[in-house]
């Protein structure tokens, strides 16, 4: 079988991680190459389109994007490039920037059941009393929302304070949020490195003198732990919940219980190697390994594959005339039931005769405008008849 060939997308070729990520493919016989996102350039054509990189298309199985902050926009484009050619990329674009911004990952983890502290954005200095009462009170964390190690994260005591902090913040145009003050884990965190859906390896860190903040970057110091079965859950959930394969999950240890405080596209491997002992670059280059061959993939390209094709949801409790119908009923023609969503179940192409209940969602793929105007014609039907 010919070797795969792998993409690192770094900026830094002589940092740890890219080092040892490249020294762990060498060692699994891979083909690897480090290519810097900035020196791309991208091809959109009526096939898949390309990668340049140096005047020559790269031709690749798989790619590890770590993509620094500042090259957020340039970065995902091209991870969004090779996921459109077909190329698995651990991790995929989306994936990336639902975690990158704490404001956007927070909403879809607490939406899903995960603790995170409780959080206000704030969009204007006169909103700042109402938002630190909202959470709790001062002392309180002010932080933006796109910050990384540690930079743009304050610990406030004052409203006073608050307020000329997010004034000046909101100044420089950045999204801010003031947050819950989790004081029982003041100056530490635990950092969890999910690789494929599994834990390989956590550390604690601790920070550094009087500082609140525990990031590595900062001084702080890192200590091996043996990490509680809960923390581990909850690690592996968010990274799922937000499509991220190779991740780095900071919690702080709250007195219920872990709380999700953000989760990492591309973790620094340096700290969590040493703390820990684990090969974490073997273990991420080793689920590429297996991955590149069966890849998960985003269906909502699939499903737009069709032009005027689509899938819709049908709330029973916005249309409760199908309730005690069955699909076969209900179905409007050239199209399907993908799921039902009933309570926390999902029902996967559920069988034709299948009794449709109170608050079960019906999600369909087919024509959507005349999915939809089946749907609204049947309402006058049955409004007429009744
Ligand atoms: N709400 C909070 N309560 C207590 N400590 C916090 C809180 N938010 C952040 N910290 C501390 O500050 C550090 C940096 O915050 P974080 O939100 O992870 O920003 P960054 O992306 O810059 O690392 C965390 O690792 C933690 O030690
Ligand atoms: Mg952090």
């Amino acid at each position: 079988m010919k070797a795969p060939r792998l993409c690192i997308l770094s900026r830094g070729p002589q940092l740890y991680s890219t080092r040892r990520l490249v020294d762990e493919a060498d060692a699994a016989g891979m083909i690897v190459e480090i290519v810097d996102p900035l020196e791309t350039s991208l091809v959109l054509d009526d096939k898949q389109g390309q990668v340049i990189h140096q005047g020559w298309p790269l031709d690749v199985d798989a790619v590890i994007p770590r993509i620094g902050y500042s090259v957020t926009t340039e970065g995902v484009r091209v991870v969004r490039q090779f996921e459109r050619m077909g190329v698995y990329v651990a991790n995929g674009a989306d994936a990336i920037m639902r975690s990158r911004d704490k404001l956007t990952a927070s909403q879809i983890l607490s939406q899903k059941g995960i603790a995170v502290p409780k959080t206000a954005l704030v969009t204007s200095w006169r909103d700042v009393e109402r938002g630190i009462s909202r959470v709790g009170g001062v002392p309180c964390i002010v932080k933006t929302s796109q910050g990384t190690q540690g930079d743009g994260v304050y610990l406030v005591r004052s409203i006073r304070h608050a307020k000329e902090l997010v004034y000046r913040l909101l100044a420089e145009r950045n999204t801010v949020l003031v947050q819950e003050y989790i004081k029982e884990s003041h100056g530490k965190d635990i950092r969890v490195i999910v690789v494929g859906g599994k834990v390989v390896a956590a550390m604690r860190r601790v920070s550094n003198g009087r500082e609140f903040r525990s990031n590595y970057h900062l001084g702080g110091r890192v200590e091996t732990i043996d990490l509680p079965d809960e923390y581990a859950k909850v690690a592996i959930d968010a990274a799922a919940h937000l499509g991220i394969e190779v991740g780095g999950v900071d919690l702080l240890e709250g007195r219920m219980g872990p709380i999700l405080l953000e989760v990492n596209s591309s973790p620094g491997l340096e700290g969590i190697e040493k703390a820990s002992g684990v090969n974490v670059a073997g273990h991420i280059i080793e689920m590429i390994t297996k991955r590149h061959k069966i890849q998960s993939i985003n269906l909502e390209e699939v499903v737009r594959r069709r032009s005027g094709f689509g899938t819709v949801r049908v709330l029973l409790n916005v249309w409760p005339q199908y309730i005690g119908r069955s699909i076969s009923e209900v179905i409007p023609p050239e199209s399907f039931v993908v799921t039902i969503v009933r309570g926390k179940e999902n029902i996967w192409s559920p069988d034709r005769n299948l009794l449709l209940q109170p608050n079960d969602q019906i999600v369909l793929y087919g024509p959507i405008e005349s999915i939809r105007a089946h749907i609204e014609g049947k309402d006058d039907a049955s409004a007429a008849m009744s």
